[in-house]
């Protein structure tokens, strides 16, 4: 469905991504990981079209969706993307965020907007927050409306930024059991985290970002049981260091 072919980011002299080639199929979960700064959210910007790229192609399938005469604001409907801050508009209801887009961008009447939104509210164990304002909301709780909100268009490919990583330990459990059910439910997904267990249960493909590159990728098995470069070793252990401690 989505194919990375050579892609270079730079930013000045600074190759941020340096030839990527990666593969996602329909209803695959590939899982990024990698230390900070190994480029794993310029990738899923750059697969999103919200980064000019310096090199390199991405098709949408088969088509060039990088060409500069695309227009990204129409093929980025056909992905949905999360991140660490879910980024929720806080003067608007829980509905009113999960609205905004097909109302605004689409013309989507204000009453099967509603009704849609709050089917996606429903899938997120939401339903009862439709009328709340995200203040009044937990942090997961918040972060499960992002994901309605990315959900709204029916997005072909779903996009994840370390969506737990801001959340206090209790909640990421909640946050995780729903995108384990959209993997189980068939989206296709492509998720950065520094999860493990997750990656390790959910992910069709975990691949390991190094220095704006692709290391090593593989099923999960392979990739954080038995990796064969020492610097998957090097990271892996570092993350277990830091779990145990
Ligand atoms: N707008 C920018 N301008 C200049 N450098 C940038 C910009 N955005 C990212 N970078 C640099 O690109 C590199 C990769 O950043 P990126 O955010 O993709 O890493 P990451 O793998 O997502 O890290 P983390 O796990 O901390 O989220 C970093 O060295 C970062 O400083
Ligand atoms: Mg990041």
């Amino acid at each position: 469905m989505l194919s990375v072919r050579g892609l270079v980011k730079a930013y000045g002299e600074r190759r941020v991504l340096d030839g990527i080639d990666l593969d996602i199929a329909e209803h695959q979960v590939v899982v990024l990981i990698g230390a900070s700064g190994s480029g794993k959210s310029t990738l899923l910007r750059c697969a999103d079209l919200l980064e000019e790229i310096d090199d390199g192609q991405i098709f949408l399938d088969g088509r060039d969706i990088s060409d500069p005469r695309v227009d990204g604001d129409v093929e980025r409907q056909a992905m949905g993307m999360v991140f660490q801050s879910f980024n929720l508009f806080p003067h608007m209801t829980v509905l009113g965020n999960v609205t905004l887009a097909p109302r605004v961008v689409h013309g989507v009447n204000r009453r099967d907007a509603a009704e849609r939104g709050r089917d996606l509210l429903a899938r997120v164990g939401l339903s009862d927050k439709a009328d709340a304002y995200p203040d009044k909301l937990s942090g997961g709780q918040q972060q499960r409306v992002a994901i309605a909100r990315a959900l709204a268009y029916d997005p072909r490919l779903l996009l994840l930024d370390e969506i737990t990583s801001a959340l206090d330990p209790e909640l990421v459990g909640e946050v995780l059991a729903l995108v384990r059910e959209l993997a189980e439910a068939g989206r296709t997904i492509v998720m950065a985290t520094h999860e493990m267990g997750f990656a390790r249960q959910v992910a069709s493909t975990v691949a390991f970002l190094d220095g704006g590159r692709i290391i090593e990728s593989g099923p999960p098995e392979q990739v954080l049981v038995a990796p064969t470069h020492e610097r998957t070793r090097q990271f892996l252990r570092r993350v277990t260091d830091a779990g145990r401690a």
